[in-house]
């Protein structure tokens, strides 16, 4: 099971092959056809069908499979069989149970089509006594995901592999631990034992093996000696490094660096962003705290309201969803009346400057035009608006009275990441949804989006694909109600 689920989380780019060598063209879609009335020879005849057209059929029915296929079974009977389905290990909710009009209107289509509700078979009651204890949503937009939750002690160590993925770019692999991770976050009540799982979404097979030595052993032997690798360790202090990734990591690593005193030594030639990456490592890896972010949102709306009086300022990230720390600190720039936010950002930048408060910056234009995004760039999950990564020179007022009146030496300021981004008011909405995370909440708000409802949505706009229209919103709840989502609270997006 564990290759089925990488395979379907993994970017939808063309690689994933069967036995017969037949391209799975639509990874998102695992289609299992139920024989029950089919017949088993119309069954494979179909199936050949199918996967000859790029589709991807399971021979067996499990948790990967998204889409269940009958032709002339009633609810009753498929319902009947789903049953029988959730003894043998726990259910996916989120399936889709069709009628085979919709695998045949996709065969005459060439791709999976939109599910209407004619295509659907209708059943009374889809969950059995012994699931009913979670009718938890497959995706992390569907769930309330709170700060503190009762199963770090599993979380923790299926984000270590989940970091320890992301390190080794695999990204399949990191989203899949990711998904198991928050899905344990959003369960209200401690983990005791693996029966506990029933039901849940999202658990791999290898998530469920960690979770079980940690029940039985206390630890993951697994999770300790990743976190003891020499890779993992170097890896984590090279990407530490503002202005870094994993690509470049991987560089250096193999050229035997492993640390920022084997960079310093090593002598190479770094860009304006490591530069500042490796003189302020210390600060930059110190969390940030909410005063400290708080602070700084005081200095930039000093500095927007200097310029350009009415302009709005808000704090997003983690921040906004309640966390106490954070790597950096996120703020968007509005004014309500669109088009004078225009050119605000490079003065705000100067104004600080000019002030002796900025260490780095470095601006990025805008670049988004509605007309051009679709639908010629569906997925373009790359945000383009005006934006400065910046790192802040704090003033602390502790920091001198404590540190330098013992030291003698420590600076009495803190070098902090601040990322700040100017945003037009009719796209503000979609942006503060967009930026205020957590990265899997927005990632699975995306995906929702798309499979769920046909429609397209990045931190500027919600296009429906199938009406060819943009959906406008001037708040986030609205943003919610065109998704056909329950209205999640910033706080509980902590996915
Ligand atoms: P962050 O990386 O700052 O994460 O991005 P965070 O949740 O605030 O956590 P910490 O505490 O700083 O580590 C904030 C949100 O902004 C979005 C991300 O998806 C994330 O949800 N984001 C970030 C973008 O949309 N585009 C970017 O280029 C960067
Ligand atoms: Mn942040």
């Amino acid at each position: 099971m564990v290759p089925v689920k990488r395979r379907r989380v993994g970017t939808p780019v063309v690689t994933a092959c069967r036995d017969n060598a037949e391209v799975i063209k639509f990874p998102q879609v695992v289609i299992f056809l139920l024989e029950k009335r089919m017949g088993a020879s119309r069954r494979a005849f179909l199936s050949r069908l199918a996967r000859s057209k790029g589709f991807w059929l399971e021979d067996s029915y499990s948790q990967a499979v998204t889409h269940v296929v009958s032709e002339r079974n009633s609810g009753e009977e498929v319902q009947a069989w789903l049953e029988t389905q959730v003894t043998e290990g726990g259910t996916n909710n989120s399936v889709h149970l069709l009628n085979i009009t919709w695998f045949t209107e996709s065969m005459g289509a060439g791709h999976p089509v939109n599910i209407e509700k004619r295509h659907e078979i209708q059943v009374k009651q889809r969950l059995t006594a012994c699931t009913v204890v979670h009718t938890m949503g497959a995706y992390a937009c569907q769930r309330k995901t709170p700060l503190e939750h009762h199963n770090t002690i599993f979380t923790d160590a299926l984000l270590l592999l989940a970091e320890n993925a992301e390190l080794c770019a695999n990204e399949g692999r990191n989203v899949a631990f990711k998904r198991a991770a928050s899905v344990l976050k959003a369960l209200p009540r401690p983990v005791r034992q693996m029966e506990d799982l029933q039901g849940l979404p999202c658990l791999g097979e290898h998530s469920q093996r960690v979770i079980k030595d940690i029940l039985e052993h206390g630890g993951s032997s697994e999770v300790e000696m990743t976190r003891q690798s020499e890779k993992y360790q170097a890896m984590k202090a090279l990407t530490g490094i503002f202005g870094v990734g994993v690509k470049t990591a991987e560089r250096w690593y193999r050229e035997g660096i492993q640390d920022l005193a084997d960079l310093v030594t090593a002598d190479l030639k770094l860009n304006r962003e490591q530069q500042t990456g490796v003189k302020y490592y210390d600060h930059l890896n110190m969390p940030v705290t909410e005063a400290e972010a708080r602070t700084i949102g005081q200095i930039v709306e000093k500095a927007v309201h200097a310029l350009l009086p009415g302009a709005e300022i808000t704090l997003t990230g983690g921040f906004r969803r309640g966390k106490k720390t954070g790597h950096d600190v996120d703020f968007l720039v509005t004014h309500p009346e669109e088009g004078r936010e225009e050119g605000l950002l490079p003065k705000v930048m100067g104004w600080l400057e000019a002030r002796d408060l900025l260490l780095y910056q470095k601006i990025n234009k805008n670049s988004y035009l509605e007309a051009k995004e679709w639908p010629a760039r569906p997925s373009s999950n790359m945000d383009r608006f005006e934006r400065c990564f910046s790192v802040f020179k704090l003033e602390c007022p502790w920091a001198a009275s404590e540190k330098s009146n013992q030291s003698g030496e420590s600076p009495s300021w803190k070098a902090v990441r601040v990322d700040i981004v100017v945003v037009p008011f009719s796209q503000l909405a979609f942006a503060l949804l967009g930026w205020t995370g957590s990265q899997l909440f927005e990632r699975d708000l995306r995906r929702w989006a798309a499979q769920e409802k046909g429609m397209s949505l990045n931190s500027h706009a919600l296009y429906d694909t199938k009406r060819k229209q943009y959906l406008r919103a001037s708040s986030e709840e609205e943003i919610f109600a065109h998704l056909g989502l329950e209205y999640i609270p910033p706080w509980e997006r902590n996915a």
